[in-house]
C-alpha cells in the first residue's frame, strides 16, 4: 500500500485523503501542495510501539526527523511517546521549540560543530551519538566547561550496507559514518577517563530503503558482540543498543516492503538471542525509522499545466512543481506512482511522463505512467511522498517551496505556509 490509510475516492470521482478531498484543497492552499494525512502517521507510529514493546519492554522507537521536520510533524511524534533523531542543531532547535521531550532526543551527524555540540549539552539533549574520536574531544571539553553530564552513545561502522533487496557485507569498511569495529572499544576505554562523558551504549545504521532483514540480523550481531568486547576490555557496561532505521516502504503499489509487525519479529527474537549468548543485560533496544514513520503519510498535490505530444517519441505533462519540491527521481532515479485526483475513478488510457517546471532536462518526477487522458488544469496527486520530499527541497530557479497541510476528519491544518517571494528574497543582503 502505497497510499495513506484514508485514501479513498468520493462521489465526484475525486481522491479524498484524511476526509478532505484533494481538488478541495487544491483550490483552497494552491499547488504544489504538500499533504499528510494524520491518522497514517499516528498508526504508524502505534505500530511501531506496540510491535517493539509488546515482545521487549526495554524498546524505544526514535523518529529519524531528517524525513521530515518541522514543529507539527516532531510534536506528533512526541505526543505518540516516539523519542526523535535529529542531525543538526536546526533539527534539534525544531524539537526544542516545539516543547518536545528532549530527554529522548538523540543528537547524529559526523561532523557536528562544537555549537551545535554545546546546544546539546545545553539545551538537555538525552544523549549524542558520536561518531568520532575528534568529536569525543570537543564533548570532553565543552562537558568540561559547561560542568554539565551527557549520555553517549558510539556509532559504529558495521561493515554493512543494505540496500532494497541486497546487502553487502564487506567493502562498506569505507565510509565517512562512524568508528570502526576495531576501535570501539578504545573509544569506550576513553570515556572512562572523562567526568562528564558517560558511555552508555552503541548505534549503527546500514541504509535506508531496505526490504530485507537479514542484514539486521548481521548488525545486532555485529554490536552484541562489540558490547561484550567493551564489557571485556574496559569494564563498561551497554546499557542501549541502537540498531538505526532503514525499512523500506513500498513506492509502486506493488513493493513488497516487509510489515512493522514482521520486521519485529525476527528482529527482536534475534536481539534477545544475541544479549543471551553474549551475556548482555536486557540493553535498551533502540530503532530509528524515518521513511517508513511518514513516507506513505505524504501526497503531494499538483496542477498539470501544458500536455505535449511528440509523436512517436513520448508525451509529456508538466506539473507546476518537480525536482525542487522533490529531488528523488533526479538524484536517486526514485519511481512514484500517481492518480489525477480530480478524474481517480476513469480508466486509464495512455503512458505519460510527468515533467517538472524547473529549467533542467532530468526534472521528471515519473516516467512512463498509465493515466487517463490527461488534460490542462488536472490535479495529479502523487503517493509516498512524506520523506525526503520537503526535508531536501529546494529553491532552485527561486520557485518558493510548497505549502503543508495535514490533514484528519475532513479538516485541513495548514502547518506550513508557502514560500512568498518575500521569503525568497529574505536573507539577500541589499548593495
Ligand atoms: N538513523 C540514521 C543515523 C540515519 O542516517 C537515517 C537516514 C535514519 C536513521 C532513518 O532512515 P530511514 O528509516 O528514513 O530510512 N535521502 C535519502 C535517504 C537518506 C537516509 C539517510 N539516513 C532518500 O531520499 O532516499
Amino acid at each position: 500500500m502505497n497510499q495513506p490509510i484514508t485514501s479513498k475516492i468520493n462521489n465526484k470521482g475525486h481522491l479524498e485523503v484524511g476526509g478532505c478531498d484533494l481538488v478541495g484543497l487544491a483550490a483552497e492552499f494552491g499547488t504544489p501542495l504538500y499533504v499528510i494525512d494524520e491518522t497514517t502517521v499516528r498508526s504508524r507510529c502505534r505500530e511501531y510501539k506496540t510491535a517493539f514493546k509488546n515482545r521487549y519492554d526495554n524498546s524505544q522507537v526514535i523518529y529519524a526527523c531528517k524525513a521530515l521536520c518541522n514543529t507539527a510533524i516532531v510534536k506528533i511524534m512526541n505526543n505518540e511517546g516516539l523519542g526523535l533523531d535529529v542531525s543538526s542543531g536546526g533539527e534539534l532547535y525544531t524539537a526544542k521549540k516545539a516543547n518536545c521531550n528532549l530527554n529522548s532526543v538523540y543528537f547524529h551527524g559526523n561532523n557536528k560543530s562544537k555549537k551545535e555540540l554545546e546546544e546539546a549539552v545545553e539545551w538537555g539533549a538525552g544523549r549524542i551519538v558520536v561518531d568520532n574520536f575528534d568529536e569525543l574531544r570537543n564533548l570532553d571539553e565543552i562537558t568540561k566547561k559547561l560542568g554539565k553530564k551527557i549520555d553517549i552513545l558510539f556509532r559504529i561502522n558495521p561493515g554493512i550496507e543494505a540496500h532494497t533487496h541486497e546487502f553487502i557485507q564487506t567493502g562498506r569498511i569505507d565510509s565517512k559514518f562512524g568508528i570502526s569495529k576495531e576501535k570501539a572499544a578504545e573509544a569506550a576505554g576513553l570515556t572512562r577517563k572523562m567526568t562528564y562523558v558517560n558511555y552508555l551504549g552503541l548505534h549503527a545504521h546500514i541504509g535506508s530503503q531496505i526490504f530485507e532483514v537479514s542484514p539486521y540480523l548481521a548488525e545486532i550481531e555485529i554490536l552484541g558482540r562489540l558490547a561484550d568486547q567493551i564489557r571485556t576490555e574496559t569494564g563498561l557496561k551497554t546499557e542501549e543498543i541502537d540498531i538505526g532505521g532503514g525499512l523500506g516502504i513500498d513506492y509502486s503499489g506493488a513493493d513488497e516492503a516487509p510489515s512493522i509487525d514482521s520486521f519485529a519479529e525476527r528482529t527482536v527474537s534475534h536481539f534477545i538471542k544475541t544479549c543471551k549468548e553474549f551475556k548482555l543485560n536486557d540493553p535498551k533496544l533502540i530503532l530509528e525509522p524515518g521513511r517508513s514513520v511518514i513516507g506513505t503519510a505524504g501526497v503531494t498535490v499538483y496542477t498539470i499545466g501544458m500536455v505535449k505530444d511528440i509523436p512517436g517519441v513520448r508525451k509529456y505533462a508538466a506539473v507546476d512543481g518537480g525536482m525542487s519540491d522533490n529531488p528523488r527521481p533526479i538524484l536517486y532515479d526514485a519511481k512514484y506512482d500517481a492518480l489525477l485526483a480530480n478524474r481517480a475513478r476513469e480508466t486509464k488510457k495512455e503512458k505519460v511522463t510527468i515533467a517538472g517546471r524547473f529549467c533542467e532536462s532530468g526534472d521528471k518526477l515519473i516516467k512512463d505512467i498509465e493515466l487517463p487522458e490527461v488534460k490542462v488544469g488536472d490535479i495529479l496527486a502523487v503517493f509516498g511522498t512524506g520523506a525526503y520530499n520537503y526535508s531536501m527541497a529546494s529553491n532552485y530557479n527561486r520557485v518558493g517551496r510548497p505549502a503543508m497541510v495535514l490533514v484528519n476528519n475532513g479538516i485541513p491544518t495548514l502547518i506550513l505556509k508557502r514560500e512568498s517571494y518575500d521569503d525568497l528574497i529574505l536573507n539577500d543582503v541589499v548593495i
